[in-house]
């Protein structure tokens, strides 16, 4: 069965990217958009996938930041504080404060993480930088071990490698002393993620790969291509997508994607921001998104940071809250896009095979409670992968109610991952969600609201248990 959403037009869909701006506008003001989610994060949720952003820990303290992060975003990247010298700061002496206050916060909060970045020439501890030679690939494969096995089942994607390429027109690997250990050191950086977690998606990441004409793209597709044929454990690929005017969307990005994603590999999004501001920026985020939900392999999108005043270029404005944390432009063309659905993503979940299929659904739990109050929470099912599934709770008010607040218990190992029309809160444990209404919970007798979430099942299909509470 296919929702409105995502009968997609790819025909359609094509023919709007041999001219990014103004005919994919227009294109899209041609399909009309379905009944709609009310954040980035539940509009993505509805193709499978999600949309995320870049966490600093520094800002976690700032109630207007984790307000907007909580409500928009299910998957986060650590900006600074899992990369090399915020983990290792001095060789032996591993320091997992920051990045354990983002991935905390994170799960606290339902949501996934994107671990950032486990090998790479920029951001290196001192001590590293003056290695060379096999000294320094032991110490590199020694932390990619260390980092990857202290964060073992809490990473839905690990940036292995990142920025490894020469810009311009040479296609070769970038001059760096992990180079010079080797040519082989990014697969040895491959090998020792997966081994140290075997459930975490291994991506490499890189800027300036999204024009499929340029030689870095390239050069980075054949290496992709050479790991699959290899058997090298690589999952995915990250499109960094630093934008601006010098270096706009590409009219081929979707190609681009599709062609990665031909190779066996997920394709995601994992720093898009794009400098400027009003329709114009508005239409190059439509652009991307529009890109990512055609390829069935785009698994998700994540901006590299909330507000423009928390960009590592805050002038040129790129992200889409301003400094104040209102939605611009660039926002609502975002959320719009989503909400016209795509292809959906046939298996988003980790590497690791699901033990249980759908059709061997375990029997379900009562999809009804009475509640305690004057409301009745009723689950249906929604949208199933092979390793999560949608489910949508309808509250009923059998009198006039003032508000209400229901919760949704899920059995360990299912994981909550995504929530939507509703303000979540959680137990210590993370497997008991209540949900209150956004804004006014009050309903006439027999009005209905629904809520929504996605459930990272862990090979358990048995359905959440639910209650509701009138006032
Ligand atoms: O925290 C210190 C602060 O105490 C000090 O006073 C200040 C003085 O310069 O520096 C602060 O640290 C800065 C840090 O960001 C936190 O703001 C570093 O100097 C600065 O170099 C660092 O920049 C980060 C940059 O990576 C470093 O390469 C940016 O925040 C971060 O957004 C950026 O992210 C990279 C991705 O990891 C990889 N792709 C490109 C992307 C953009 O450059």
């Amino acid at each position: 069965m296919t929702t409105p959403r995502q009968r997609y037009r790819r025909g359609r869909l094509a023919a709007a990217f041999g001219g990014l701006a103004a005919a994919t506008l227009a294109v899209t003001l041609a399909v009309p958009a379905a009944a709609a989610g009310s954040t980035l994060q539940a509009a993505a949720a509805e193709s499978g996938r999600y949309f995320g952003t870049a966490i600093a820990a520094s800002r976690l303290n700032d109630g207007t930041y984790t307000t907007i992060a909580n409500r928009e975003f299910n998957m986060i990247t650590a900006e600074n504080e899992m990369k090399m010298d915020a983990m290792q700061p001095s060789r032996g002496q591993f320091n997992w404060s920051s990045g354990d206050r983002i991935v905390n916060w994170a799960r606290q909060n339902g949501k996934q993480v994107r671990g950032h970045a486990l090998a790479w020439h920029s951001q290196q501890p001192g001590w590293m930088q003056n290695m060379e030679g096999s000294a320094l690939r032991t110490a590199m494969l020694d932390h990619v071990t260390q980092v990857a096995s202290y964060y073992r089942g809490k990473i839905y994607a690990w940036d292995v490698v990142n920025e490894a390429f020469d810009d311009g027109s040479s296609g070769a690997r970038r001059n760096s002393n992990l180079q010079r250990t080797g040519n082989d050191w990014i697969e040895a950086a491959f090998r020792a993620a997966r081994a140290a977690d075997p459930g975490a998606k291994l991506c490499y990441n890189d800027y300036n790969t999204d024009n499929w004409q340029h030689a870095k793209t390239q050069a980075v597709y054949n290496m992709v291509k050479d790991f699959k044929a290899r058997g090298v454990p690589i999952d995915c690929v990250g499109f960094q997508a630093h934008f601006n005017s010098g270096n706009p969307v590409p009219s081929n990005y979707h190609t681009t994607l599709q062609n990665f994603a031909d190779l066996g590999v997920d394709v995601q999004i994992t720093e898009l921001d794009i400098e400027g501001s009003g329709s114009s920026q508005a239409q190059q985020y439509q652009g991307v998104v529009q890109a990512c939900l055609a390829v069935a392999r785009c698994t998700g999108i994540t901006v590299w940071g909330v507000r423009d005043t928390d960009s590592w270029r805050a002038n040129g404005t790129p992200l889409l809250f301003d400094g104040s944390g209102n939605k611009k432009a660039a926002y609502t063309s975002v959320l719009n896009q989503l909400n016209q659905g795509g292809t959906p993503v046939p298996n988003p979940g980790n590497p690791t095979p699901t033990p249980t299929q759908p059709g061997t659904t375990p029997t379900p739990t009562p999809t009804q409670n009475p509640g305690t109050g004057s409301c009745t929470a009723t689950y249906s099912e929604g949208q199933k992968w092979n390793d999560r599934f949608n489910g949508t709770v309808t509250i009923r008010a059998n009198g006039a109610i003032s508000g209400w607040s229901s919760t949704v218990t899920v059995r360990q190992p299912q994981r909550i991952i995504a929530t939507w029309n509703g303000s979540p809160t959680w137990d210590a444990s993370g497997n008991v969600m209540t949900m209150r209404p956004s804004g006014s919970g009050a309903l006439a007798a027999g009005q209905t609201v629904s809520f929504g979430f996605t459930v990272q099942h862990n090979g358990d299909w048995t359905w959440p248990t639910l209650t509701c509470s009138a006032s």
